[in-house]
This record gives structure tokens, sequence and C-alpha cells, in this order.
């Protein structure tokens, strides 16, 4: 049996200990000095003026689509059947109308003619999701965004590292979300970051993330301006915004710093992992001709080609048999307008509009990709696809 889980070693013993030490030496736990340390470092990275450490990805999405209806007003957001759920929960419950856009095969992120030939004059954000690795930014759809006053997100919580024109997603958009769940490029347990250059927008997101309070939004000028307009609150008390509470603590704050430090080396060691798999794949079978250009992989992504697609079942037969460990569709499960909460919703909303997407629903899985994978390991996996036959 090849025995491949989806992920292993991700929080890795050194992690612990460092953990361990800090919980044995601190006496300060919630949202505090490691956090905001984290944060800068993560600015650093990415290459942006602002970063929010959140509880979850799903929280990033929540707060950043509730900060675009806050600045922006209510409208349509347009989005990816390919993504997680909560990129379109988050425009729902922000009282967007989320307009799906169908996706490249090579990305699997949207196709630039779709998503400009989606905006319309109520078209308030566009948010691009990378996925499983890919760079799915597209230079004209960011033009457009500009030049509409469309807020452009990036959701970029499968693909940490990924680059376009060398520049790294999440640092393009207006507003980019990541996440540190576990199998993720890094992890913080659970974990998610909101990144932006735009002053305001931080100011907001700060707010959002604790309770919509005044106090937290970390802009002097701005709270004793709105302090004065409310001489009758408490400053302390100010809720400025509908907001939540999705702060993380200094525990997570100091896994991700710790993780950070080894964020590229493993960013290197997975692309050479994927690059392995698709040179030994066998591309009569399956699809390989995805664009690698500034890709930073997430997991390895099997796709039947269309004279093979009946082989499904097989495929699926045959991992299970090996104890590989796998996903069908992509990491939110392939198709998102076939989801329950979207079909309530929008059951005007047709599936076959969006053909790309339900190809991949219907024929595509991934199996783990990640630094402890050995080279052997890879070439026994694509053995075990190469010989799923008719
Ligand atoms: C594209 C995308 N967005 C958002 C999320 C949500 O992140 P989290 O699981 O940290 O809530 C995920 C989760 O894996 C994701 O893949």
């Amino acid at each position: 049996m090849l025995n491949i889980p989806l992920m292993s070693n991700n929080i890795t013993e050194d992690d612990k200990r460092v953990l361990a030490d800090f919980i044995l030496h601190s006496d300060r736990f919630t949202n505090g000095p490691k956090v905001r340390e984290f944060e800068k470092a993560w600015s650093e990275w990415l290459g942006v003026k602002y970063s929010l450490f959140v509880n979850s990805g799903s929280s990033a999405n929540f707060i950043t689509m509730a900060a675009v209806r806050e600045m922006k007003g209510a409208g349509e957001v347009i989005l990816s059947p390919i993504g997680w759920s909560s990129d379109v929960a988050a425009a729902m419950t922000a009282g967007f109308t989320p307009v799906f856009a169908d996706v490249d095969l090579d990305t699997f992120a949207m196709n630039e003619d779709a998503v400009i030939g989606s905006i319309t004059d109520r078209t308030k954000a566009v948010l691009l999701t990378h996925v499983l690795g890919h760079d799915g930014m597209s230079d004209r759809v960011r033009a457009v965004c500009r030049d509409r006053g469309i807020v452009l997100v990036e959701d970029v919580c499968e693909s940490h590292g990924a680059l376009h024109g060398g520049a790294k997603c999440g640092s393009i958009g207006d507003v980019s979300n990541f996440s540190f769940y576990y199998a993720h490029h890094m992890s913080t347990i659970e974990g998610g970051m909101i990144c932006t250059n735009d002053a305001d927008m931080y100011r907001t997101f700060r707010m959002f993330r604790s309770h919509g309070l005044l106090r937290e939004c970390d802009d002097k000028a701005y709270a004793e301006q709105v302090t004065t307009e409310y001489p009758e609150l408490h400053p302390e008390f100010i809720f400025m915004l509908p907001g939540y509470n999705m702060r993380s603590t200094e525990l997570n704050a100091v896994i991700g710093l710790n993780q950070l430090k080894r964020l590229d080396s493993n960013i290197e060691k997975r692309q050479a992992n994927y690059r392995i798999f698709l040179s030994q794949l066998d591309p009569e079978l399956y699809f390989t001709d995805f664009r690698e250009e500034g890709s930073s992989n997430y997991a390895f992504i099997v796709l039947l080609r269309e004279a093979h697609t009946g082989l499904f079942p097989k495929l699926v037969e045959a991992l299970r048999k090996e104890n590989v460990e796998f996903r069908r569709g992509t990491a939110g499960g392939g198709d998102l307008v076939r989801q329950p909460f979207v079909r309530k919703a929008y059951p005007e909303i047709r599936p076959e509009l969006l053909p790309h997407a339900e190809y991949i629903h219907k024929y595509g899985l991934y199996t783990g990709n990640y630094p402890d994978l050995r080279e052997e390991q890879i070439l026994a996996l694509c053995e075990l696809l190469n010989g799923i036959k008719e």
C-alpha cells in the first residue's frame, strides 16, 4: 500500500518546542505583541504595508467582504465557482449578489474574458481565487478594476508564494486573504491574514476584527475625531461597525513566526515535487499542461483528459485501495454553484453555464504535496495513476 496522507508533519517538533517555551515564559496569550510581530513579518514577506492576523482564512474572507460592503455599498461581486465556500458565503452574508465567472483549465482561475464580460455598473468587487498554487492574476482584469473603481480581492488561501510578473500574489490586488490552516503552505494550526496597502481599508479591517470597536482602529487622528462626534459615548466603547470577534492568539502567532522561517524553502520543495509529478504523469491520460510559471504548488492535480473521463470511478477506487488520501474536485469540492447553500439562494444559476468548473468537478481530484513527500512516493503514485486502464 502506498499510504500517502494529504499532509504530514506540518507542525514540527521545533514548532512545538518554541510554543512550549513561549507558554512557560509568558503570561499574555490573547492578541498582543506576538500577533503584531507576525503581522509585520508577514507584510515584509509579502511586500505590502499592512497585514491583519485573524483566526482563519474564512474570517479573512468575511471581514474583507464586510469591509468592501461598508466602503462601496451593495451590489454584485464577481467570483469563481472553483474556490472555497467562504468566498461565496462572505459575499452573500455581506449582502452582495454573487456572479460566477467560469475558469481556465490551465490555472483553474477565472477566465479574464468571463470576468470582464460579467462586469456591470453594479459590480463592487472581483474576488479572484488563486487555486491550488497557480497564479490566477490577470493584468487586464486588474486594469479594468482600477479604471472602474472596482475592488480587486485576491484569495491566496491555498497559494502562498505564487508569483505574478515577479510580484507575490496577494500583493497585487487591493486586498488579499491567506489561510494558515493545517495542510496549507504554512500553518498556525488555524489562522488567516488580510493584507492591503490601503490605510483606510486596514483601519476598517481592524475594527471589524474586534467587535467593530473604534479603539482597535490604530489611527489616533481618526479615533479622536470620531470620539468628539459622540460625546455621550465612552471612548473605549464606541462600536463603529457591525463587527465580529475574529482575533487569533499569541500562541498561533508564535507558531506562525517560526513557520515563516521555512516557508520559502518549503515552497521550493513542493515545487520540486510537483515538477517530478508532472514529468512522470501520462499526458495522454491526464492534463499536465498547467501554467507552471509563477506557480507555488499546493497539491497534485489529477484531471482526466476528455477521452478518458469514464475512468474516474476506477481512479477513485485505485487511490482508496492504496490508501492515498485525496479530495474530489478541488480544495472546495469542485463547482461551488452546485452546493446546497448556493442553489437554495440562487436557483436560477445553472451549472452547465460554467463548463470548465463542471469538468473539474466531475473528473478532477487532488492528492497531497508537502515537503516531507519522498521522490519514490511520487514515482509510485504516478505509476499507480498511469496504470489505470479502461
Ligand atoms: C481558497 C480558499 N479560501 C478560503 C479558505 C478558508 O480558509 P480556512 O480553512 O483557514 O478558514 C480556504 C481553505 O482552505 C481556501 O482554500
